[in-house]
């Protein structure tokens, strides 16, 4: 399977406010290049958006939640996608998914994906990384981000099966 992932590129894109969905698409990328991929890390609201199509056999694409809202440029950037037929997987990261992942899922990500006419191959939900130093933490913080590494795992299985079977 090592031969069949060499030379694919991947884009890892995120919009945030307060760090976590930077967090789990810096990890998100490291896993992924530690698996033989070729990995691009971009921040959505500070950097220039890459030039679409064809450059990345995939795109995944995570947005932090605040107010009800995902970071206007992810989404700018998913219709790219969708106009430039680029397969994408896209994540959000928010508070809701700490107590009901399913509800976050059809009220943050299930409905703007469909309101972008977007049909990604994978979706992810993922609570916040929570800093849980002396005094800044919470006794959460250790669990969910075990939860956080555990759905990480399970995304990068589901992407090399993608590519395996694509
Ligand atoms: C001002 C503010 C508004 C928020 N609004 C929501 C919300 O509407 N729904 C939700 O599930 N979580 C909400 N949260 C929790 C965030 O989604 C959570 O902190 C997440 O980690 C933010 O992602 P980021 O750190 O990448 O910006 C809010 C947090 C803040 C500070």
């Amino acid at each position: 399977m090592e031969n069949h992932m060499n030379g694919k590129s991947i884009l890892v894109a995120y919009g945030t406010r307060y760090g976590s969905a930077r967090y789990t698409a810096t990890e998100i990328a490291a896993y992924l290049k530690n698996k033989g991929y070729n990995t691009n890390l971009v921040d959505l609201r500070s950097e220039r958006a890459p030039s679409l199509p064809g450059n990345f056999d995939l795109v995944i694409a995570g947005s932090s939640i605040a107010m009800f809202s995902w970071v206007g440029k992810v989404k700018s950037f998913l219709r790219k996608c969708r106009r430039a037929s680029v397969p994408t997987a896209v994540f959000i990261t928010c508070g809701t998914a700490i107590e009901d992942e399913a509800n976050a899922r059809s009220r943050f990500l299930d409905r703007v994906i469909n309101r972008i006419g977007l049909n990604p191959e994978l979706t992810l939900v993922t609570g916040p990384v929570i800093d849980f130093r002396p005094g800044k933490g919470l006794p959460t913080g250790l669990k969910n981000r075990m939860a956080l590494y555990r759905r990480l795992e399970f995304l990068t299985r589901k992407i090399t099966l993608y590519f395996y079977i694509s």
